[in-house]
């Protein structure tokens, strides 16, 4: 395959869509797009959630010291997109997109209803890269869509329908169809002998 050099720059994909979700001292709601998103521990179950330290989320996450990780659905593409276009230092994100919340199970978490799957967190720790802080938080407890699982409680992907982003690309793109099985696939090269 012939390649392109695109010097140090942060391409990358696919990467979530995640809205992170965070309360100030007032118990006011913030939502916010992120795309630095991802577990990074099972055993404890942790989260890694990259913010720019001039973020009104990051402030609130600090002051309260809880938050959650809202997956984004793919319907819900233009909504996530203003939480990541307008700063809640000015803007009440939920008046703007209509979106909803419930409280979580943790003091001070909220989380998106209309994303399929809510992690709630405990701010842990964070790690200082230049202007952003890679905030660690617990995961305490995962709610997931009731709708997509059958009778065997095996779930349905096609319910969640993640938003996929582009990273460099700055586009939108949903879950196209299922390739194979995750720690299966490769087997027919373990299994040859
Ligand atoms: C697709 C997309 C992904 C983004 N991912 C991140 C991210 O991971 N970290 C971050 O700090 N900002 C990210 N942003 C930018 C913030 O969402 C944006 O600056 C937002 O207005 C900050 O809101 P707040 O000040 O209310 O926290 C992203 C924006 C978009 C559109």
């Amino acid at each position: 395959m012939l390649k392109r050099q695109l010097g140090a720059c942060v391409t990358f994909f696919p990467q979530p869509t995640t809205l992170i979700a965070t309360q100030n001292g007032e118990g006011e709601v913030n939502l916010m797009m992120a795309s630095w998103v991802g577990i990074v521990s099972k055993t404890p179950p942790t989260i890694a959630v990259s913010l720019n330290r001039d973020r009104h989320t990051y402030a609130n996450i600090k002051a309260n010291g809880t938050f959650s990780v809202n997956v984004v659905p793919a319907k819900m593409a233009q909504a996530a997109d203003a939480c990541g276009l307008a700063s809640g230092k000015k803007v009440d994100k939920q008046k703007l997109t209509g979106l909803e919340v419930s409280p979580g199970t943790l003091q001070g978490v909220s989380l998106v209803d209309e994303s399929p799957l809510n992690v709630e967190c405990r701010y842990l720790s964070e790690v200082e890269l230049g202007d952003y802080r890679l905030v660690l938080g617990e995961i305490v407890e995962i709610h997931a869509c009731e709708e997509a699982f059958n009778e065997q409680d095996e779930a349905d992907v096609k319910v969640f329908d993640p938003l996929v982003y582009l990273g460099g690309m700055r586009e939108y793109w949903s879950l196209g169809k299922k390739e194979a099985d995750a720690y299966r696939a490769g087997l027919v090269f373990l299994d040859k002998d």
